[in-house]
């Protein structure tokens, strides 16, 4: 531990992200930040791969030791599960890795997004899953963030997961295909989003993973005023940190939870991995990321 400590300052080494699009991507600013926080010689560099083909490229050049391990984002963290070496339980179940480690030449994969929601919601509303009446979950969206939020529902003994997205079908095939993890006494069931307010006295949590709220976009006509007065509402959207969705809820007087805490929160444990050191996410960091994210640091909000 002690020698891998002190390799950490001497020798550099090499991390990554890759996604499509990556320039607008906070992790870099944020590793680097814990580099220099804990005296760390490594490089956190984005690529930006334009196809399945490179991804492939991509991971045959993983294989021969250049990094020790990297980041996957949106739109390769399904395909990038299949080309690693080993998989870890989790991310196996919930389908997708966003997360490697590389050791010896091997790859291995694992998913930290459905514990960097855990960990998130753990920190902002102590006891939130236990506190839940109903454990009744509503999310928006189908699509991967949704999988690996649903996955941690689910480990939080949520026994109802309603799942609202545009596209029906794809609602209706992640039901399915995450109901196969489930024992009998839980359910996971599509809705389209005509269904919200017929939903909404019975919810515990609601989740938004769609893209909705990005740039300040808006959701039409959901039915706010419908959920009971001790919901919490969860945006996994950061940029804005105040979407329109927060800001409605809030003024409805709402438990809000805005979607910084989960990105810093996942990526927690990659940085464990490759560096062997826990790194904190404290106001420094949280007023490092406002600033970037051009936002007023208002630390009753963070
Ligand atoms: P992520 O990994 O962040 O979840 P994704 O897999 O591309 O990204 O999923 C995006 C989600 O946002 C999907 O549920 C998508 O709905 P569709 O399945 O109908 O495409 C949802 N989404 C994106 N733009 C949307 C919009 N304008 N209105 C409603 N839903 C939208």
């Amino acid at each position: 531990f002690l020698v891998r400590k002190i390799l950490n300052c001497v020798k550099m080494k090499k991390t990554f992200i890759i996604g499509h699009p990556i320039k607008h991507s906070l992790s870099p600013k944020l590793h680097q930040f814990w580099h220099k926080k804990y005296n760390i010689n490594a490089t956190y560099e984005p690529f930006d791969l334009q196809n399945k083909r490179e991804l492939i490229e991509f991971f045959k050049r993983l294989k021969k030791g250049e990094f020790i391990g990297g980041n996957i984002t949106v739109p390769y963290k399904e395909n990038a599960l299949i080309l690693c070496d080993e998989i870890d339980k989790s991310a196996r179940e919930i389908g997708a890795i966003n997360c490697v480690h590389i050791k010896q030449n091997q790859i291995y994969g694992f998913n930290s997004d459905w514990l960097g929601f855990l960990a998130n919601l753990d920190y902002q509303v102590p006891d939130w899953a236990n506190k839940a009446q109903q454990k009744q979950a509503l999310i928006l969206g189908a699509g991967g963030a949704s999988r690996a939020i649903i996955y941690a529902l689910l480990s939080r003994k949520f026994t109802k997961i309603h799942i609202l997205n545009r596209t029906f079908a794809k609602a209706k095939d992640l039901a399915k295909n995450l109901g196969k993890y489930c024992g009998h006494d839980v359910q996971i069931i599509a809705h389209k989003f005509e269904n919200f307010a017929f939903l909404a006295p019975n919810i515990s949590i609601l989740v938004n993973t769609t893209s909705i709220g990005m740039d300040s976009t808006k959701f039409d006509n959901l039915a706010l005023d419908k959920l009971p007065k001790n919901v919490i509402i969860n945006d996994i959207v950061y940029r804005p940190i105040n979407t329109p969705l927060l800001i409605e809820a809030k003024k409805q007087g709402l438990k809000t939870v805005n979607g910084l805490g989960m990105l810093l929160n996942q990526a927690v444990l990659p940085f464990k991995k490759w560096f062997l050191q826990e790194p904190e996410i404290d106001d420094e960091l949280l007023k490092y990321m406002y600033i970037l994210l051009g936002e007023k640091f208002n630390l009753d909000e963070k």
